[in-house]
């Protein structure tokens, strides 16, 4: 039975009466019944809508209890599977409020198998919503023995050496019947675009991505239903060097992972009449090369378009001169359906200006530092060749600057055929850039002859965070395009020089903060299965992750902080989604690697050996009395041992390993007393007395009780007496948390809002529209940092974001309900900002917080999600001065709880957007709550 609507006024008036008779302090018993039905909505697979072509045996089903009334749970659910109509699953009515990751608990599924299903909930008061609209995920291939079709590599012999024209593959079939489905499963070792009829195939890029390739390889499943027609058939596919064969990592190295490039591609026709048939790659297959005369991740691309083919991938088309292809057998990899969101053209950039440089060049301004490629548009005589070069940044002369990209040649070139307008982006190619060196164009070019295309993972845009200053903005706009041009595919530290890699660090620093702009759920999944893959026998975690280093002995070793990635990275998905498969699925990775490390640091529980990068890119000085901050190795080796092995015996807990929690509970005390013991002096100095040193030992919690405030006090008083961070990598990111939480919050406002160098705004003084790898990629007297490491679109400093989200404009997770069950909104005005905001798509849908300072008054919002719940602190605040909505905050609807606590206002709310207003008078700097 739903409580009727005219019975709220009376349960608010009820909750005020109690109030009054003294019998609560500030306990409300509004428990508020929505007064529209329920609808379930937003239904996802695997956090996939209606994903097709996936490999997990029991996919996670997920959808959103819609709702605008406050107080909306779900207290029930039903799931229904059908396949081909018939019912698969049905769980009947489930008493639960669960409503994200809900495994599929049918009989076993089958490979190329489409399943629908639906969801119908009842809230709160009982009532049951409609059955939702329909939803559906569809199997790829499960077994080896599904592939049918075969590896191919073009017959030709290739020079090795130097990057080779890109080989193209042509197949024919005939198709008999009339056509109800087809799918496409398509993989190679390289990259590759696939054609049918004439018409390219989906518009992922870089495909099949980048995994370990010696382990595991994706393949993508596209639906061609629509491609394939009944008679002549042809397919085409297209080769890029890519990942596999192209230059990687520094040195000219190629061919990594393997000198032929090749292809797997399978076509399942299913027919009106229930016919099924399978066509795809062998020996029939017939290869040449056309117009990409080369292609390199680094170096760029050569396109001759007098060399096109037109109708190669067409039936009909005569291919009598082309050469055979080889079947072969690659080494055995698993293939495996991509966990993770493709790389697409996300965005399109505009010039905004054409320069002539002193030195001569003609160059195109984006006016942002993007990465993807650039879309021409021209007409010339056949055999015009116009050059693209791509660059970051111009020197102080304003002529374009490339020394920092190192051997990364950044080129493309274009040779045109003459035949009326021509438009051309690259293939196999990426470029980070915001200037566009353009020669030999045929006439004069003009703003409307090129585009950015911007290319990245495609990630569902999840969060926003806003403020009253316009330097702080312009930060988060930095950080969140140091996401876009560095999570393609993988999460790279850079995408402009000879590296673009994996790195460990980077990533592991960075990855909450990405879970706030983006939704990287899907994204980190697939790289984590590569961390597994990729992780040696004795539980080294990689450099860089695929791993391109370790052979060839080079970073060998695992670098503390770097290799943490194993372990921090499972545990901050799992609190930003609620996600315990990715727990599960990496747990032996992470506990190989605390494994490790117990082992380096033997029974003194101290990691002093080995070789680290330490605290990578520190504040440093050519000044004689203070020359820079250097934090021992050993300390930060140590540090995250005790912290690693801490999430190790968490994610125990969460996964009800009890042994191996006992272990790790018992060994954890014991690295944070080894810890003391070695680093840590009677009086509370840590270590070399660096800002990280302290940072560490209070992020970690790795100091006794006793000696935490006089640590911070001294964190506090080192950065007061510089007036500036001299934090690298390793300290940046939990700089501020530290100082806030240790009652500090002046001290980190100062931080943030410094606009000398060393601070987070000053690149933005300089006009930077991403986040510079260091501190002074360009000084402040116009010259640039040391070439040979100087990216101007490198994440890791943008990790301050998430300090920006969770406590500046305060939306917290509560790791007891992690994944925004338990939404914990905790503003922290301060800093002279006079309003902050910052929104969250969750899996259950929007939270928010703000607030605004004006007229001595603070308001603070807060929006909780559906079948969530909040917990909202006003910091300094009185019961008695406070509303929500304009009603006394007790007697508010979906305001279940009012408590006084020192100097804050706690509220337990249920779903729904909240206003509280109060008078700002007692606001001052306030530790944050623990
Ligand atoms: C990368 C980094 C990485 C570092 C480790 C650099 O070349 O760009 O961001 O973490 O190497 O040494």
């Amino acid at each position: 039975m739903r409580t009727s609507a005219l019975l709220v006024p009376t349960i608010a008036r009820l909750a005020v009466a109690l109030t009054w008779m003294g019998l609560s302090s500030a306990t409300s018993l509004s428990a508020v019944a929505p007064l529209t039905p329920p609808a379930a909505t937003d239904l996802r697979c695997e956090y996939m809508v209606d994903p097709i072509g996936i490999d997990a045996t029991h996919p996670r089903l997920s959808w959103r209890l819609q709702s605008t009334e406050r107080g909306a749970v779900q207290s029930a659910y039903q799931i229904q599977v059908t396949q081909d109509g018939k019912l698969r699953w049905d769980t009947g009515r489930v008493a639960s409020d669960r409503s994200v990751h809900l495994p599929y608990g049918g009989s076993a599924l089958e490979s190329s198998r489409r399943y629908t299903w639906h969801v119908r909930v009842w809230d709160g008061g009982g009532t049951v919503s409609a059955w939702s609209a329909p939803a559906s995920w569809e199997m790829g291939l499960l077994n080896a023995e599904d592939w049918k079709a075969r590896w191919i590599e073009p017959a030709a012999s290739e020079a090795s050496t130097a990057p080779q024209p890109s080989p193209m593959l042509r197949g024919a079939f005939a198709v008999k019947g009339k056509v109800k489905s087809a799918r496409a499963y398509v993989t190679s070792l390289g990259l590759y675009e696939l054609e049918i009829n004439g018409t390219r195939v989906g518009d992922q890029l870089f495909t099949p991505g980048w995994t370990s390739y010696r382990h595991r390889v994706q393949y993508q499943t596209y639906d061609v239903t629509a491609h394939v027609r009944a008679g002549e058939n042809a397919i085409g596919a297209t080769l890029g060097d890519g990942w596999y064969r192209n230059s990687l990592a520094w040195g000219n190295r190629r061919h990594v992972y393997g000198e032929r490039l090749a292809l797997l591609c399978q076509l399942r026709i299913e027919f009106a009449d229930g016919r099924i048939e399978t066509v795809g790659s062998d020996g029939t297959w017939k290869s040449t090369t056309g117009p990409i005369r080369m292609s390199d991740i680094y170096m760029g691309e050569t396109y001759d378009a007098r060399l096109e083919r037109p109708g190669w991938s067409a039936p009909g088309y005569p291919d009598r001169d082309w050469l055979p292809v080889r079947v072969v057998d690659p080494a055995p990899r698993t293939l495996v359906a991509p966990a993770g969101p493709p790389v697409r053209r996300i965005d399109i950039v505009r010039p905004v200006r054409i320069l002539e440089t002193p030195a001569g060049d003609t160059v195109f301004d984006m006016g942002q530092n993007m990465v993807g490629h650039v879309r021409v548009s021209m007409r010339g005589q056949a055999g015009t060749t116009v050059t693209l070069r791509h660059a970051e940044v111009l020197d102080k002369a304003g002529n374009v600057y490339t020394d920092n990209l190192r051997a990364a040649r950044q080129q493309v070139t274009y040779i045109l055929k003459g035949a009326g307008d021509e438009v051309y982006e690259p293939h196999f190619t990426f470029q980070g850039f915001r200037y566009v060196v353009v020669s030999g164009w045929p006439g004069e070019p003009t703003l409307d002859s090129l585009v950015g295309v911007v290319v990245h993972s495609d990630m569902r845009v999840t969060g926003s965070f806003e403020t009253s200053s316009p330097l702080l903005n312009q930060l988060q706009h930095n950080i969140r395009w140091g996401q876009k041009g560095n999570f393609l595919d993988v999460p790279t530290d850079c995408p402009q020089r000879d590296e673009r890699l994996g790195w460990t660090g980077d990533a592991q620093v960075f990855a909450r903060t990405a879970a706030f702009n983006m939704d990287v759920a899907g994204f980190f999944t697939k790289w984590l299965a590569d961390v597994g893959a990729d992780q040696q026998s004795d539980g080294a975690v990689p450099h860089v992750v695929p791993d391109v280093l370790s052979e060839k002995g080079r970073g060998a070793s695992a670098s503390a902080a770097w290799a943490d990635a194993a372990v921090i990275i499972p545990w901050t998905m799992y609190l930003n989604y609620g996600d315990t498969r990715v727990l599960e699925t990496q747990y032996a990775s992470m506990k190989a690697w605390v494994e490790y490390m117990r082992r380096q640091a033997g029974d003194a529980n101290l990691w002093n050996t080995g070789s680290h990068f330490g605290d990578w890119l520190a504040f440093a000085t050519t000044d004689a009395d203070y020359p820079g901050a250097t934090t021992g190795k050993d300390l930060i080796a140590t540090a995250f041992y005790a912290h690693s092995t801490d999430l190790l015996k968490r994610t125990a807990a969460v996964l009800g390993k009890t042994d191996d929690e006992a272990v790790y509970a018992a060994l954890v005390p014991k690295i944070r007393a080894a810890f003391v013991r070695e680093f840590v002096t009677a009086a509370g100095r840590v270590g070399e007395n660096t800002q990280t040193a302290y940072v560490l030992a209070l992020e970690f919690e790795l100091l006794p009780d006793d000696l935490r405030a006089e640590a911070a006090r001294r964190l506090a008083a080192d950065v007061r007496a510089r007036a500036h961070l001299t934090t690298g990598f390793v300290g940046t990111p939990y700089l501020c948390h530290v100082l806030a939480r240790h009652g500090h919050l002046d001290v980190a406002y100062l931080l943030l809002n410094r606009q000398q160098y060393p601070s987070w705004l000053y690149p933005g003084t300089q006009g930077a529209t991403t986040i510079w790898e260091r501190w002074d990629g360009i000084k402040p007297d116009g010259s640039f940092q040391d070439p040979g490491m100087n990216s101007f679109n490198h994440y890791a400093y943008g990790a301050i974001g998430e300090w920006m989200y969770r406590v500046v404009a305060g939306l917290e997770i509560d790791p007891e309900e992690p994944g925004y069950k338990h939404v914990l909104v905790q503003p922290h005005p301060g800093g002279g900002l006079t309003s902050a905001v910052a929104r969250l798509q969750t899996l259950y849908g929007e939270a928010a917080s703000g607030w605004t300072l004006a007229d001595g008054t603070l308001t603070v919002s807060a929006t909780i999600p559906p079948n969530t719940r909040g917990t909202v602190c006003l910091p300094a605040a009185t019961l008695a001065g406070l509303t929500e909505s304009g009603v006394a905050v007790a007697s508010a609807p979906g305001v279940k709880h009012a408590v006084q606590r020192g100097a804050d206002v706690l509220v337990e709310v249920g779903s729904g957007s909240y206003v509280f207003v109060y008078p700002a008078a007692q606001l001052e700097s306030k530790p944050v709550r623990e």
